[in-house]
């Protein structure tokens, strides 16, 4: 029988900071096809995350019985590459102060590390931040859409670039984007849009480097919306998931689930002649050019 079969895998899932998001449905996809998961959880949500654990407030059981227990979970805040590049505030910061190798590097030498040379097979990429989302992008300061594109795009350039020579050949990474980087989508402004495109544009770019590079393959899921921590922010999201529900191809809203499986499909061996896509995981919604007639 054809199955996913992940065992004796190692990924490491960066943007993991409680149960609702995509980047724990991919965790809990991956852990249930045998892989080992380390997280990568941003500084600010750490403590809350780490408690919420600790006090078994997140839903960390298995399809199919079993639990999710992290190999590790590594401070990362994807911002900085190295540590040369974290300002003095921030390192003083009561949040940051105590930890440390929380930069892209700082975790990619602690993976090395703990687990040694070639020590990943699967990167996931399931972050995002726009400070000034909720700005149009007409009205977006240079900082806000700068920080946007940093934050949201340029990490996962950084990610392949630090985290490559650690994977070995045959592995994948994937991230997460979203329609809006390759359609005009009002509400989802701040340079995020923007952050959207580059992210699609340089999983191409990267597949075809990181792919001659390092023997690892790129992709991008383009998730329908999903009302998690990131997605509040930006304001609309219960009226996207409505519209989506209506329009879709499929009727209904998409799971965390669904985008779960969708990853843990595009990082196993039967996703292995896929590189360099955008594959929509939104019940067929980007299909559509006009609005579904409402139903009866
Ligand atoms: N929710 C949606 O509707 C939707 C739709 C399409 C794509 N996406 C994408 O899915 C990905 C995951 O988002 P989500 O909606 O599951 O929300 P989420 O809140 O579960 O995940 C976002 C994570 O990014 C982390 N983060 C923010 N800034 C960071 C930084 N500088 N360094 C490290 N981590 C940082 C947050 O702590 C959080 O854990 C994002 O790329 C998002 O744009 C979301």
């Amino acid at each position: 029988m054809l199955s996913i079969d992940l065992t004796g895998k190692r990924a490491f899932v960066a943007g993991v900071a409680d149960d609702k998001g995509f980047g724990w449905a991919i965790v809990r996809a991956l852990a249930s096809a045998g892989a080992s998961v380390c997280v990568g959880t941003w500084p600010p949500t750490l403590k809350i995350f780490t408690k919420s654990l600790e006090r078994g407030k997140l839903d960390i059981s298995l399809p199919g019985g079993g639990q999710i227990e992290f190999e590790k979970i590594y401070p990362l805040d994807a911002v900085f590459d190295t540590p040369d590049d974290v300002p003095d505030d921030v390192k003083a910061d009561k949040r940051y102060v105590d930890l440390e190798g929380y930069t892209i590097q700082g975790v990619a030498d602690q993976l090395r590390a703990d687990f040694g040379e070639n020590c990943l097979d699967i990167v996931v990429h399931s972050l995002a931040n726009g400070p000034e989302v909720q700005n149009a992008l007409i009205e977006t300061s240079r900082k806000g859409y700068l920080a946007a594109v940093s934050a949201s795009a340029y990490s996962m350039v950084s990610m392949v670039q630090r985290f490559g020579p650690l994977m070995n050949r045959g592995g994948a990474l994937v991230s997460l984007t979203y329609l809006a980087g390759e359609k005009a989508i009002p509400g989802y402004g701040g340079g995020m849009s923007s952050a959207k495109s580059a992210l699609e544009g340089d999983t191409r770019t990267l597949a075809f480097e990181a792919g001659r590079k390092y023997g690892i393959r790129v992709n991008t899921i383009s998730a329908g919306p999903l009302k998690s921590r990131a997605a509040k922010a930006i304001g609309t999201i219960d009226a996207m998931v409505a519209y989506y529900s209506e329009h879709s191809p499929i009727p209904g809203p998409i799971t965390a689930d669904d985008v779960g499986f969708a990853a843990a499909f595009l990082c196993s061996p039967l996703g292995s002649g896929i590189s360099g896509e955008t594959l929509h995981v939104d019940n067929g919604y980007h299909v559509m050019g006009m609005q579904a007639p409402t139903q009866p």
